[in-house]
């Protein structure tokens, strides 16, 4: 490696399931961020690298993986900023590798589905107008619909790496997302799931989700609000009875 130079070297998993490491030298005037590094190795240096991304521009969430050993959007992360010229990329910590830098998404979509993550009414939704909702009201949710999905804060997730049964921080802030709009009726419904064994009460609020989300989501919070939410729940229940 020269000066002018940025090493990458990228973690492989063929399709027999053998695991090994690739060195591949750069020119750094060809790239800004490590996904255009591994793009320009695909074009010109290995064809057959595999590496999943569609917008480029941190709004897909497809792009996401480990470099230099945190968990990072590789679109929009500048090779230049990493501080260091050899730069290490590995799939994805807590999913199922498919090939090279492609891991399996579904157990993670799965799980935020499991949330129920829509507007629930309990009328018939025969509307003559839209549901009404303030600036104010908007704001409550705001930060919590920023999620793009891409499954960062999972990989950063200490609980997620031990029990692979753990909702997990974007599916939980997925559901707060939707309980705290004042559209919504269906809050009853997410907390019988969220505060299951597997669920809020899992999180020991390391708080690695949040600092490794690229979107200033804060699943963290999110969790700690939905725990809340729940406790007055079960209080509520109980005095119902
Ligand atoms: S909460 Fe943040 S890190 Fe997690 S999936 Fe959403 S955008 Fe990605
Ligand atoms: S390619 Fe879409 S978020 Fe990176």
């Amino acid at each position: 490696m020269t000066e002018t130079e940025y090493e990458f070297v990228v973690k492989r998993k063929n399709d027999k399931g053998e695991v090994s490491y690739s060195n591949y030298l750069i020119p750094k005037d060809k790239i800004s961020t490590v996904l255009e590094g591994l793009l320009y190795i695909r074009d010109n240096l290995d064809k057959t690298l595999s590496v999943r991304y569609s917008c480029r521009m941190e709004i897909c969430g497809s792009c996401g993986m480990e470099i230099n050993g945190k968990p990072k959007t590789a679109c929009s992360t500048i090779a230049a900023k990493l501080g260091k010229d050899r730069i290490t990329v590995e799939p994805l910590k807590h999913y199922d590798v498919i090939k090279d830098l492609v891991v399996d998404m579904d157990p993670f979509f799965t799980k935020y589905r499991d949330g129920l993550p829509f507007i629930i009414r309990e009328d018939e939704g025969d509307y003559t107008s839209e549901l009404p909702q303030t600036p104010d009201q908007f704001k409550e949710y705001e930060k919590y619909s920023m999620c793009i999905k891409c499954g960062i804060c999972l990989a950063a997730c200490p609980i997620a790496g031990s029990d692979p049964d753990y909702i997990g921080p974007a599916a939980l802030a997925g559901v707060l997302r939707y309980n705290l709009d004042n559209r919504d009726q269906g809050k009853k419904y997410r907390l019988e799931i969220v505060d299951g064994e597997e669920g809020t009460s899992r999180c020991h609020f390391a708080g690695e989700c949040t600092e490794a989300c690229p979107k200033g989501v804060d699943p963290s919070f999110a969790i700690q609000l939905l725990r809340a939410q729940g406790t007055r729940y079960e209080l509520a229940k109980i005095f119902r009875r």
